[in-house]
């Protein structure tokens, strides 16, 4: 099976439950469908391909949001589908001021006992003059949060699989770590974070992290002009043999400060950006690895996975994602004294 739809149909009923706190079973049931349409109608060469002014032109026009056979409009009805879910869901909120918590804290969490997802706090935050946000901008961060963290952490996943399977020393320490219960902490990193990572770093999913400059900026002896575009290049970094020695191994021992020097493993880290950095770093990194542990862990107690094929997957350019060319494939065998489910 290719596991990346298999981890895509993981990440996103995280992201309509946590992120969205959708509960009700129709319309969890709706957005199943059309969450993953939209997100394929937006990323579609199609729409892509149209030039921007004329997509403009096609997304405000009444007379050509009537012809069905065009990108924009395929993709305008998807959209009005799920804001019409979303705009209910904000108002469900709104009535029940109550359970939303509140107010959200100073460092952003919910009120004790308050729902904790984050549509609840978007609802519940105030700015400085005490206004709350709009519904069009509440709906607008959902958005940003499912485009940015549902396929992003779904192909991490689906590499570190791609990974693991490959390289059975690893997985066989990671399922021997799972199976003996509570992961073992070594130096506060347990086998399992140091696969999550090793993965990331092996296999980025995002390329770089652009910062448009509104300064002139010198580096490594260049000047670059204001009004530039400048990005570190993700996958150059995690690639930099100084400080991942055999970058093309995948040894999360790296990451280990019982197998590897603290020193060596304190740069590892330093040098560790598959978030990004900086006042812009990856609002749901948390999140991410978090997910990424659970779902390692409780795959790997129901099945053991190989490789479907020998060689490496290919990485393959997916909108500004590196997915695995095969999607991950892997032959699943249920584990006799695995759990059930
Ligand atoms: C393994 C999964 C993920 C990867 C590899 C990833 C990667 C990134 C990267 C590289 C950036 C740009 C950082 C920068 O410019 O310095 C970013 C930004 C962002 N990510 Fe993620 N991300 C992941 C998961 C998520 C999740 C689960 C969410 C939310 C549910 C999320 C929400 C965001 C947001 C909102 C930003 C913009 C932050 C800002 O501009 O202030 N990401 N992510």
């Amino acid at each position: 099976m290719p596991v990346r739809p298999a981890m895509e149909r993981i990440t996103l009923e995280v992201i309509m439950r946590v992120v969205f706190g959708i509960e009700d079973a129709r319309r969890l049931g709706a957005l199943r469908a059309l969450l993953p349409r939209l997100m394929r109608i937006a990323g579609s060469a199609a729409l892509v391909r149209v030039p921007p002014n004329v997509r403009e032109r096609a997304l405000a026009s009444p007379l050509l949001l009537r012809a069905g056979a065009l990108p924009t409009t395929r993709y305008v009805r998807v959209r009005d589908e799920v804001d019409a879910i979303l705009y209910v869901e904000i108002a469900r909120r709104r009535a029940e001021p109550d359970t939303a918590g509140g107010s959200a804290d100073a460092d952003g969490s919910a009120d004790a006992g308050g729902p904790s997802d984050v549509l609840s706090q978007l609802v519940a935050a105030r700015d400085e003059d005490g206004a709350a946000l709009t519904g069009r901008e509440i709906r607008d961060e959902l958005m940003t949060l499912l485009v940015a963290g549902y396929e992003t952490t779904a192909t991490s996943l689906a590499w570190t699989f791609e990974r693991l399977v490959r390289t059975p020393g690893a997985m066989a320490a990671l399922v021997a770590e799972l199976d003996a219960g509570t992961p073992a902490a070594r130096g506060g990193t347990s086998y399992l974070d140091a696969v999550v990572k090793e993965g990331m770093r092996a296999r980025p999913v995002v390329l770089g992290a652009p910062r448009l400059l509104d300064d002139t900026a010198k580096i490594g002896g260049y000047e670059i002009p204001a009004g530039w575009y400048l990005s570190a290049s993700i996958p150059l970094v995690l690639t930099d043999p100084e400080v991942f020695p055999e970058p093309e191994r995948f040894r999360p021992e790296r990451f280990l400060p019982g197998a590897t020097s603290p020193e060596a493993v304190a740069r590892a880290n330093r040098s560790w950006l598959p978030f990004g950095g900086g006042r812009r770093y990856c609002a749901g990194a948390q999140l991410a690895l978090l997910e990424m542990r659970v779902v390692l862990a409780e795959v790997l107690r129901r099945v053991t996975l190989t490789a479907a094929r020998p060689e490496a997957e290919k990485r393959r350019l997916k909108n500004v994602t590196l997915v695995p060319g095969e999607s991950g494939l892997v032959v699943a065998r249920p584990r006799e004294d695995g759990a059930s489910g």
